[in-house]
């Protein structure tokens, strides 16, 4: 008799590695994602591909032959256009030597981490919030530590500083400060980013400002910042080398699929980002640099009409959900995000892939956010009003008759 061959085996994979977390938006993504005539409010993104002047300026520099190896921190002219962006928006000098090119906000988020914790370190962050967060925390080895927000019904969503700084031990080296929030929508004033500002110094942490959502504040006490507090508008000289900021091109200028923002931290960094860079991607493709240039310089009227978009689909799903019995739905401050608490609903997972089932609609269950999510779905209303109408009308029977 033949023996059977042995099944191939692996050798041993890294125990980091092979504990990396599942992604709960994944997952119903993957449950969902081929239904004919879904409304995909799963994810953070619109639904207009990235406008011509931008997908031209790439096509115009590859035919210009910008296809060699790039600059790991980015090609300077972006670096300068980012660095005038960023005056323009908060004030003060532009400082292109402070901008990293990465793959998306995602990679700046994870060389972010690089520089901060090394394992077994602890990153402390507010929850619900976005689980790549929490995922790219455990796969670089450092724990977690997460703080549950509060939510009332009537006033939303609020971070308690006191109970943040509780969570701080000898081990914490990182807070992670997302403002405006995914997916909660929460926004800090200047008093809370004080506060926290004031932690990091006591205890000598680093900041991870992830501030992408910005240009999305609707709060009416905002209204004349025109954009959300940012960290910036409250540090003190000595706080800025202790901030690193987060940022993307991916929501602002409809470039998702384009993979590319940055990191902005300390010139001083860069030497180090260089490295993480060159041993981890080796940077951004040239063209699309270029490309990325156009956006960023001439690419306000565009934020505005996204911002425009933002605006409207926020009310169309916090009017026409916000109304239905046993949802409770406080318009978010900022962000683009509806995440309507369903009391009485415990499993928000199961709850998701019903919606796929019974009203063709994709929502990322509040479990994928961490504690405090259980019983809160997330809707992405940065889409046509004509979609989010459509999303109502099937949602809304079968979030009634769920109760
Ligand atoms: C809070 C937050 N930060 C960062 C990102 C990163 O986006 P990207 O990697 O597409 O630039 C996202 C994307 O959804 C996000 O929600």
């Amino acid at each position: 008799m033949t023996s059977m061959p042995k099944p191939p085996s692996l050798p041993p994979v890294n125990p980091t590695a092979e504990g990396v977390l599942p992604s709960g938006i994944g997952e119903l993504i993957g449950y969902g994602t081929d239904r004919p005539g879904l409304i995909p409010l799963w994810v953070g993104e619109g639904d207009r591909p990235t406008p011509d002047f931008i997908g031209e300026a790439a096509a115009r520099a590859l035919r210009d032959g910008q296809t060699f190896y790039t600059r790991m921190l980015g090609i300077p002219e972006l670096r300068e256009a980012i660095a005038a962006y960023i005056a323009r928006l908060y004030g003060g000098a532009a400082e292109p030597d402070r901008i990293f090119v990465t793959v998306g906000g995602m990679q700046a988020f994870d060389i972010a981490l690089k520089i901060a914790a090394v394992p077994g370190d602890e990153v402390v962050v507010p929850t619900p919030t976005w689980p790549n967060f929490f995922g790219a925390i455990e796969a670089s080895g450092a724990h977690r530590v997460m703080v549950p927000m509060s939510f009332s019904p009537a006033s939303g969503w609020a971070l308690d500083i006191e109970r943040l700084a509780a969570a701080v031990t000898a081990r914490t080296r990182v807070l992670v400060v997302n403002s405006p929030a995914n997916p909660t929508g929460w926004t800090a004033t200047h008093a809370d980013l004080r506060a926290l500002l004031a932690i990091a110094r006591r205890h000598d942490l680093w900041i991870i400002a992830d501030e992408i959502y910005g240009r999305f504040s609707f709060d009416p006490a905002h209204a004349a910042l025109g954009r959300a507090p940012s960290i910036r508008d409250v540090w003190e000289p000595e706080d800025r080398d202790r901030v690193l900021f987060v940022q993307t091109f991916s929501k602002n200028w409809a470039m998702t699929g384009w993979r590319i923002g940055w990191l902005e931290g300390p010139a001083q960094l860069g030497r180090i980002v260089d490295g993480l860079i060159l041993y981890g991607t080796s940077g951004i493709a040239t063209f699309l640099q270029h490309a990325a240039v156009v956006a960023v310089r001439d690419g306000e009227p565009l934020v505005q009409a996204q911002i425009a978009q933002a605006r409207e689909g926020r009310r169309i799903l916090a009017e026409g959900l916000g109304r239905l019995p046993g949802v409770e739905l406080p318009p978010p401050a900022g962000a683009f995000y509806a995440f309507p608490r369903i009391p009485g609903e415990p499993d928000a997972r199961h709850l998701a892939m019903r919606l796929v089932d019974e009203a063709n609609v994709g929502v990322a269950p509040g479990t994928a956010f961490g504690p405090g999510g259980q019983s809160f779905l997330r809707l992405c209303f940065a889409r046509s009003a004509g979609d989010l109408h459509e999303a109502v009308r099937r949602l809304a029977p079968v979030l009634a008759a769920g109760r």
